[in-house]
């Protein structure tokens, strides 16, 4: 039975996103009930149990966890002297004409509900690459009315997500264009598709679209233009392409099938959301809502099974695509173990398109929204990954090994050898001054602190040891949501994208929204005051001081996101008359100047999703202006933003439950009557000036 339907009024109490983007985005996630029914305990007990421990001298040291504490001291100093270094640099831009800081000195984009994508007076935008442009020499152009799964396999993919640029090995006037296509949306790509009934084909052409794109790319003169090329780095990865496990996974009993009996090499990855690129030039890429792909859990007899397949959403009967019917492995009745090799942060070295993709299963297994790497002064590697659905969780991984300049065999193995944490944070404000409304606490602040709790260390050797009772090292591994559960992890309204600011070392998480959060008839989680809004509609971003490799941090609000009139929203206690409206925050990236940049999903502000630059230091902080919007039922995804240029992934333009692919709702970006297709798009200023910065 086709889900589609089932969550017509999804849209009544939540973001923008229409029911046919919950259904092919997240398997309706977003919709239905919670994943997580556990208990948690509370910060305060779990911090009276930590202190007991201790005094029975019960901790566990282990080696990756006791050098990331000895590496905690370094980081802290160098992220505040960095700090400084921002703040003076506002504080300069403030004798200039401009009230906005640098890389907000741009017009402020008004909502709109336009089906185009809206930049700011004096830049100017193309379309780098399409769905269904050839990625590899020789594939055919796009043609929605004969496409073939051969040819999408070198085609570009479908809703393209995270977006990365890497300086090109050899040519300096091209660059390295990687990105993700998160997910399919049958109905809006194939003429008279019948969800009830998917041909063969059809379903081969959706495995093709899938997975990541790596492309080469050329610059335009010296405009921030970027034109695609043929190259030999050029490469599709898709739901088929073989990967390897490592970590403390590979080769579990767990994750054995009929295919691969030494549970080792994996075919494809999927529902590939935002990633980031690291400091050795690979790419990090997060599985998220995966479950949806699977069928069959209600078959499933084993009772601790069943509670996983559960925890995770793997749904019931048979899945919305339908994979099920043309390969067992969707079918967890037939290949229990095929699902536990999905949830992972995959890396893939895009400089060799003969590499095998990576999937490093000691960062735990979720639905991982990214992986962003801090690197703390004395080299010690930490990835930040949200799991993004309600009411789950924040975790890092801190590595016990360090980067190496110019040695990738080596840095390739830094996700592998560590410790694994998840977040505990309470507020510092008394509860009764959490009332829902999103009005600040007596301090004037929605802010506390939070512990890194352990869950997994994984040492030199690969050894790996759990740190929770009751599960063993594979185990915390691969049900991650169940081990965080039993160590009291915190609650969070949908963590989406966490990133480390390169320029003071704070940590901003976007929790994108949360409509069950304090509804007591749809869950028993009160509003607190590091979710202080009753139904959160339209989202927050947390900002973290975090002790990068130890384990202490505190937190704050910098934005409760909505419409600056509303007497709830918050922006960092700037002016709100100056401010743009912003609903449910997505994806974030840094410019140079180290303003933070949000693209949004959802918009349940009635207008189109769009990306925004926030100042986080001086006296701008809290200032938010809308750079673009997408065009018509569009989602912003990416970003990226450099001096020369903003690049954004628009995802599923037009995707409304009325459209079809005969009478669509968009016809974004090739205009006419034309069917929209997900791209990718480059905006630039036309002066040839940098990005946000109006000349003196
Ligand atoms: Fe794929 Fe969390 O958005
Ligand atoms: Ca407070
Ligand atoms: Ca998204």
């Amino acid at each position: 039975m086709s889900l589609k339907g089932l969550n017509l009024f999804s849209s009544k109490f939540t973001s923008s996103r229409s029911s046919i983007t919950c259904t092919y985005k997240c398997g309706n996630a977003c919709f239905g009930e919670c994943d997580n029914k556990s208990d948690n305990p509370y910060f305060g007990d779990l911090m009276s149990r930590r202190t007991a421990l201790k005094a029975g001298g019960l901790t566990v040291l282990t080696v990756g966890g006791g050098a990331a504490l000895a590496a905690c001291s370094p980081a802290n100093e160098a992220a505040s002297s960095s700090t400084t270094t921002a703040g003076s640099s506002s504080a300069s831009d403030s004798s200039s004409e401009h009230t906005s800081g640098k890389g907000l000195q741009f017009e402020m984009v008004e909502p709109n509900e336009k089906d185009e994508l809206v930049v700011p007076a004096g830049y100017a935008q193309s379309v780098l690459i399409a769905w269904g442009d050839p990625v590899i020499e020789g594939a055919p152009e796009f043609d929605v009315d004969n496409q073939t799964a051969a040819a999408a396999e070198q085609q570009f993919g479908f809703n393209n997500d995270f977006a990365g640029l890497l300086p090109h090995p050899s040519d300096d006037n091209r660059l390295v264009y990687v990105c993700s296509h998160e997910y399919t949306t049958e109905p809006h790509m194939h003429p008279g598709y019948d969800a009830d009934n998917p041909t063969e084909e059809q379903v081969k052409i959706g495995w093709a679209n899938h997975g990541l794109t790596v492309l080469e790319v050329s610059k335009v003169g010296d405009t921030g233009e970027l034109k695609r090329e043929f190259g030999p780095l050029n490469r599709r990865i898709t739901a088929t392409t073989p990967m390897k496990l490592v970590g403390p996974v590979a080769g579990s009993d767990y994750v054995k099938t009929s295919a691969d009996p030494e549970g080792v090499t994996v075919l494809g990855t999927l529902n590939n959301c935002a990633g980031g690129v690291t400091p050795w030039g690979t790419i990090l890429s997060g599985e998220e809502n995966f479950d949806q792909y699977f069928a069959n859990s209600a078959s499933v007899e084993d009772e601790r099974t069943k509670a996983s397949l559960d925890r995770l959403g793997i749904p019931e009967e048979g899945s919305e695509r339908k994979w099920e019917l043309f390969d067992d492995r969707f079918d967890v009745a037939k290949e229990p173990n095929e699902v536990n090799r999905f949830g992972y942060v995959i890396e893939i070295d895009p400089m060799d398109p003969e590499s095998t993709p990576i999937k490093h299963t000691a960062l735990g297994r979720f639905k991982h929204e990214a992986g962003n790497i801090h690197i703390t002064d004395d080299g010690t590697v930490v990835c930040y990954s949200g799991d993004d659905a309600r009411f789950e969780y924040l975790y890092k991984f801190v590595s016990s090994r360090q980067m190496e300049e110019g040695n990738l065999a080596h840095n390739m193995t830094i996700m592998d050898h560590g410790t694994l944490y998840v977040a505990v944070m309470e507020g510092n404000s008394p509860q009764s001054e959490i009332d829902g409304s999103g009005e600040l606490p007596e301090d004037g602040a929605f802010d506390g602190e939070g512990r890194w709790e352990k869950l997994l260390t994984v040492d030199e050797d690969g050894n790996a040891e759990s740190h929770v009772d009751g599960f063993t090292a594979e185990e915390v591994a691969i049900f991650t949501r169940e081990a965080a559960d039993a160590v009291g992890a915190t609650k969070m309204d949908r963590p989406e994208d966490v990133e480390a600011s390169p320029v003071t070392g704070k940590v901003y998480m976007a929790l994108t929204n949360n409509k069950y959060r304090g509804a007591a008839e749809k869950s028993k989680e009160d509003v607190m005051e590091y979710a202080p809004v009753k139904e959160n509609k339209n989202g927050l971003v947390m900002e973290i001081d975090d002790d990068h490799g130890g384990e202490a941090f505190t937190w704050n609000l910098i934005l409760v996101c909505g419409d600056p009139e509303e007497a709830y929203t918050y922006f960092g206690g700037f002016d709100k008359e100056k401010v743009s409206p912003i609903s449910c925050p997505d994806n974030l990236a840094f410019d140079e100047h180290g303003n933070l940049w949000i693209s949004t999903d959802g918009n349940a502000l009635g207008s189109n999703d769009g990306l925004y630059a926030l100042a986080v230091e001086g006296e701008n902080r809290g200032e938010l202006k809308c750079f673009l919007t997408v065009p018509y039922a569009a989602e912003t995804c990416g970003p990226i933003v450099d001096k020369h240029r903003v690049l954004v992934n628009v995802q599923h333009p037009g995707e409304t439950d009325e459209a079809t692919v005969e009478s669509p709702s968009s016809h974004w970006p090739d205009g006419g009557s034309a069917v929209p297709r997900p791209a990718t798009a480059v905006v630039w200023k036309q002066d040839g000036g940098e990005i946000g910065v109006e000349k003196a």
